[in-house]
């Protein structure tokens, strides 16, 4: 009898979804992407490193999205960070951003604008 906490794979379960896996190039992102994949996802691999995330993508049949690329087109001069999300969501959690409604935010560095 496996054991009630054996990892249980259940093939064909997310057939038609699609899991972008930040970090999957290796270690623990390239083992997640592979769970998923072995499970029916299709795989996004963004990385800062080149050659392994395209050898990680291709291994998963999936695509490399170079992060280092997309750096390059920020208007700021880098991708975001957590800290930057969260302070737009404070923002809107707290008494300041109390009458403001019904409004989109685009926390992008300036690569959406409006
Ligand atoms: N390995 C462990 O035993 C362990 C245990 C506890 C916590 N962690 C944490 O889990 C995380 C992953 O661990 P790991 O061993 O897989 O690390 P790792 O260094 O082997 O892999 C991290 C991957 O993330 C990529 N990456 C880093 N910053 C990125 C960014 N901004 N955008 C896109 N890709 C980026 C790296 O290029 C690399 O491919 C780390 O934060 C680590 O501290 C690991």
């Amino acid at each position: 009898m496996p054991s009630p906490t054996a990892p249980v794979l259940a093939a064909g379960r997310l057939i038609g979804a699609r899991a972008v896996v930040t970090g999957a190039a290796r270690g623990i992102g390239a083992a997640i992407a592979g769970r998923l994949h072995a499970e029916g996802a299709a795989i996004a691999v963004p990385d800062r490193l080149e050659d392994q995330g395209r050898a990680s993508g291709e291994a998963l049949d999936g695509v490399f999205i170079a992060v280092a690329a997309w750096t390059a087109r920020s208007p700021l001069g880098r991708l975001a960070d957590p800290q930057d999300v969260a302070g737009v969501a404070c923002f809107l959690a707290s008494a300041d951003g109390a009458y403001l409604t019904g409004q989109a935010i685009n926390v992008t560095g300036g690569m959406i604008t409006h």
